[in-house]
């Protein structure tokens, strides 16, 4: 079962680039040791999706920080352990430039560094199966050398983004289709579906994860087609006259 913290009173502050008041803080597990963690709140379709998707993508392979629920009324907030790297938004300093060349050059430096990471492939195959609107550059961190992939409050049916896979856009944008897909595809037959019942066993019953698990469950099997359809290719190419 996912681990239950309590906040250390007093310990909240401002987490830096998220609009939805995330805040660093410090947790007491329930071996009472510590830990640096990162809190939020909000609605609990959001705090089961975070949840639930932190415990799928972690069995999966992907680097993403160690969840954990904090008991609070109306119902649980959402928190995970605090990595302690910057995003790649504020690694190279996006929301410091105004719009312009120098932002947009950038931002095509901030884009190409998400598509090449090692588990990029398999982030892009995941955030596909559990319909991640929200890979924006400000949900990947990255110390130099290792990534982590957050926030998946906006996943699994949650709040109203457009449909899209922000990896496969992004790789669009700095030519590096190709080599994302290949990898991605190969990721996403791949993934084990056994996982994703098992992962919603460790959220407790009444956040409501197998019903996450069940979405989760009916797209996998569509996700390298899926995944394929994000890079659409000139109709000639493969259609005889
Ligand atoms: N586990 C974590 N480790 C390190 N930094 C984190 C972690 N979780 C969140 N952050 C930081 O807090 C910011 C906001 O968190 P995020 O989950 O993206 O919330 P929001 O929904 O507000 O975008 C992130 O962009 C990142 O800088
Ligand atoms: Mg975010």
């Amino acid at each position: 079962m996912i681990q239950t913290a309590a906040i250390v009173p007093g310990s909240e502050r401002p987490a830096g680039d998220g609009s939805t008041g995330a805040a660093r803080c410090a947790i007491i597990l329930p071996d009472g040791s510590r830990r640096a963690a990162v809190v939020k709140r909000g609605p609990i379709g959001q705090i089961a999706a975070e949840a639930f998707a932190a415990l799928l993508l972690r069995a999966w392979g992907l680097p993403v920080p160690q969840p954990f629920l904090v008991e609070e009324d109306p119902h649980p907030a959402f928190a995970s352990a605090d990595d302690g790297y910057p995003s790649l938004k504020q690694r190279l300093g996006l929301h410091g430039l105004p719009p312009g060349e120098q932002r947009s050059r950038a931002e095509w430096v901030a884009c190409r560094i998400a598509v090449g990471l090692r588990t990029a492939p398999l982030a892009a195959a995941a955030d596909e199966a559990i319909a991640n609107h929200d890979r924006n550059l400000g949900n990947i961190l990255w110390d130099g050398a290792s990534e982590a992939w957050i926030d998946h409050a906006y996943a699994l049916g949650q709040g109203s983004l457009p449909d899209a896979n922000k990896l496969c856009d992004m790789a669009r944008a700095v030519q590096a289709s190709e080599q994302l897909l290949r990898s991605a595809v190969a990721q996403a037959l791949a993934l084990n579906r056994d996982a994703v019942e098992l992962a919603a066993q460790e959220v407790p019953t009444h956040l409501g994860a197998h019903s996450l698990a069940t979405m989760v469950s009916q797209r996998i099997a569509n996700v390298a087609n899926a995944l394929i359809s994000r890079f659409p290719t000139p109709d000639d190419l493969f259609s005889g006259p």
